[in-house]
C-alpha cells in the first residue's frame, strides 16, 4: 500500500463548493417553490439567484479544469467490470467480498460510478441549470421600459426544474451513502478532504489505462 494524491486542490475544491452550493440551492429553492419557511420567500429568491450565478462561474472553472487536464477521461463510461460491480454493491459488499476494481490515479472511479457521474453530468446537472436559466430570463425588462416574456410556458420551465431538483438530491442521499462503501466507511470522504488515499501498489499485470478501480 501507498499514500497517493488522487484528487488535487482544486478538484476538492470544485467538488465541496459544488455540494455546498447544491445543498443551498436546494434549501432556497424549495422555500421558492413553498415547501417550508426558512428565510421568507423574498430573501430566498434572493439567495437562491446569488447561489446559481456562484455556481454556474463555478462550472465554467470546472469544464476548463476538465478539459485542459485531460480529468474528464475518467468519466468515460466502460462496460468492463461493470456487472462485477453492480453485483458488489448489491450482495458482495454485505458478504464481505472484495472489491472487483481497484482505484488508481489513472483511473480513479469505477465502471458504475463512470456510468453514475457521466449522466450526472451530461444530463442531470444540465436539466437543472439549463431550466434555471430559462427561469431566470423568463421575464426581463427591456429597453421601452415593456416586461418581455420568454416564449416558454413558465409552469414548464419550473416543472423541468423542480423534477431536476428532486432527482439531485435523490443522487446526493444516494452519493453520500455510496462514499461509504470504500475500504474503511470513512475512507473516501477522507480522500476528498485531504486528497490523499492508502491505494494499492500498482498491479504490474494491469494493462496501461486498464487499471481496475474501487469504489
Ligand atoms: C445554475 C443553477 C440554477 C439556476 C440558474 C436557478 C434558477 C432558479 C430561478 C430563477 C428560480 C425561480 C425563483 C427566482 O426567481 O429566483 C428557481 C427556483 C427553484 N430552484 Fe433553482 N436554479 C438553479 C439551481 C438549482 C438547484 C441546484 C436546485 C436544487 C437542488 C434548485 C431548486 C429550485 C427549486 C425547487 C425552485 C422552485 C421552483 C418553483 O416551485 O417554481 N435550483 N431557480
Amino acid at each position: 500500500m501507498k499514500e497517493v494524491l488522487i484528487y488535487t486542490r482544486f478538484e476538492r475544491f470544485w467538488h465541496w463548493s459544488q455540494a455546498s452550493l447544491i445543498m443551498f440551492l436546494a434549501v432556497t429553492g424549495f422555500e421558492v417553490h413553498g415547501s417550508f419557511e426558512m428565510f421568507g420567500f423574498e430573501k430566498a429568491v434572493m439567495f437562491h439567484r446569488a447561489a446559481s450565478y456562484a455556481l454556474l462561474g463555478l462550472i465554467v472553472f470546472a469544464i476548463f479544469w476538465h478539459l485542459t487536464t485531460g480529468q474528464w477521461r475518467q468519466y468515460f463510461p466502460t462496460t468492463k467490470n461493470l456487472f462485477a460491480q453492480i453485483r458488489y454493491y448489491m450482495f458482495g459488499m454485505f458478504k464481505g467480498e472484495d472489491h472487483p476494481t481497484h482505484k488508481t490515479e489513472i483511473s480513479k472511479l469505477n465502471p458504475l460510478q463512470r456510468l453514475v457521474y457521466i449522466q450526472f453530468k451530461l444530463i442531470l446537472i444540465p436539466i437543472v441549470v439549463i431550466s434555471g436559466i430559462f427561469y431566470l430570463f423568463n421575464k426581463s425588462i427591456d429597453k421601452n421600459n415593456i416586461i418581455v416574456i420568454s416564449e416558454f410556458k413558465l409552469e414548464t420551465i419550473a416543472d423541468w426544474h423542480v423534477q431536476g431538483a428532486f432527482l439531485l438530491i435523490v443522487f446526493l442521499i444516494i452519493h453520500v451513502y455510496m462514499t461509504t462503501t470504500g475500504t474503511s466507511i470513512t475512507s473516501n470522504i477522507k480522500a476528498m478532504i485531504t486528497g490523499l488515499e492508502e491505494l494499492e501498489s500498482e498491479n504490474k499485470n494491469d494493462k496501461k489505462g486498464e487499471a481496475k478501480n474501487e469504489g
